[in-house]
């Protein structure tokens, strides 16, 4: 039997990279599946290719106001939610005597307050049974050079994982993570870095990955798919590393 049969799941972020091929795994295994992004173009660009029952619903990550719409849309359309998946991310370098406050607001609105806020406005709809999923990342604890701001965003992910798991568990919701390390994906040719520093970075992966290789988004999703599902129906707090071991050795 499909693992995800008559669940409905909101997948934010999902026109692209892990989120997407979480939503394309997600309804291969027979969720009803609500994916968002915040480019309709590019949500348009998914009707073609995508096969099962699911919505595209244009919502900013750091808009409350289209979250409530998201929430809204999504109880219209399957009356429930099982699932959230909170998977959006931006990703900005810039180290210290550069940090701007506008790359700070920018960051924490998607990364933090956009799914915080969210799972707030969702929780009356949220079923018992149901669990919550965040993409945290493998530089909440590691320092890496030029991410104080996105790792310090995803380290206050960790910390609203355990916070929702004790808050949540009485009515048996579980609220776990997943935490990549670097995954190939179009997140890279959307940052400030140079292509230079990209493959720099690139080139440095077998010496900081010792798998020796970026990961790909669908290795990142068969883990989603492991923590959305009742295969993991014991674990809640958590966070799962799916990073070549680069912050596990
Ligand atoms: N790739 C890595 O090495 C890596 C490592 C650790 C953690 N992560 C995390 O993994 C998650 C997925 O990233 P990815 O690598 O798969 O990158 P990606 O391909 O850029 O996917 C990110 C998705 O989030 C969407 N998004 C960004 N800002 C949004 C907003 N304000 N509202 C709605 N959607 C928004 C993007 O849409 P647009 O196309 O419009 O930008 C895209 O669909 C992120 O949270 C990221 O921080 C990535």
């Amino acid at each position: 039997m499909s693992k995800l049969s008559g669940k409905v799941i909101i997948v934010t972020g999902a026109t692209s990279g892990m989120g997407l091929d979480s939503a394309r795994l997600f309804l291969k295994e027979g969720a009803k599946v609500v994916l968002t992004g915040r480019s309709q173009e590019k949500l348009d660009s998914l009707k073609d290719e995508l096969h099962g029952d699911y919505i595209l619903i244009k919502a900013d990550a750091s808009s409350t106001e289209d979250s409530r719409r998201l929430i809204d849309e999504t109880v219209a359309a399957f009356g429930k939610i099982d699932v959230l998946f909170f998977n959006a991310g931006v990703f900005v370098a810039q180290p210290l005597g550069t940090i701007t406050e506008e790359t700070f607001d920018y960051i924490y609105d998607i990364n933090v307050k956009g799914p915080l806020f969210t799972a707030n406005l969702a929780l009356p709809h949220l079923q018992e049974g149901g669990n919550i999923l965040f993409n945290t990342s493998v530089s909440n604890v590691k320092g890496m050079p030029g991410v104080s701001v996105y790792g310090s965003s995803k380290a206050a992910l960790r910390s609203i994982v355990r916070t929702l798991a004790a808050e949540l568990a009485p009515r048996n919701i579980r609220v776990n993570a997943v935490s990549p390390g670097p995954i190939e994906t179009p997140i890279w040719g959307k940052t400030n870095l140079t292509e230079q520093e990209i493959e720099g970075f690139a080139a440095g992966v077998s010496q900081q990955v010792p798998l020796g290789r970026f990961g790909s988004g669908d290795e990142v999703a068969r883990t989603a798919l492991f923590l959305v599902s009742d295969d993991s129906s014991y674990i809640t707090g958590a966070e799962i590393p799916v990073d070549g071991g680069m912050a596990q050795i």
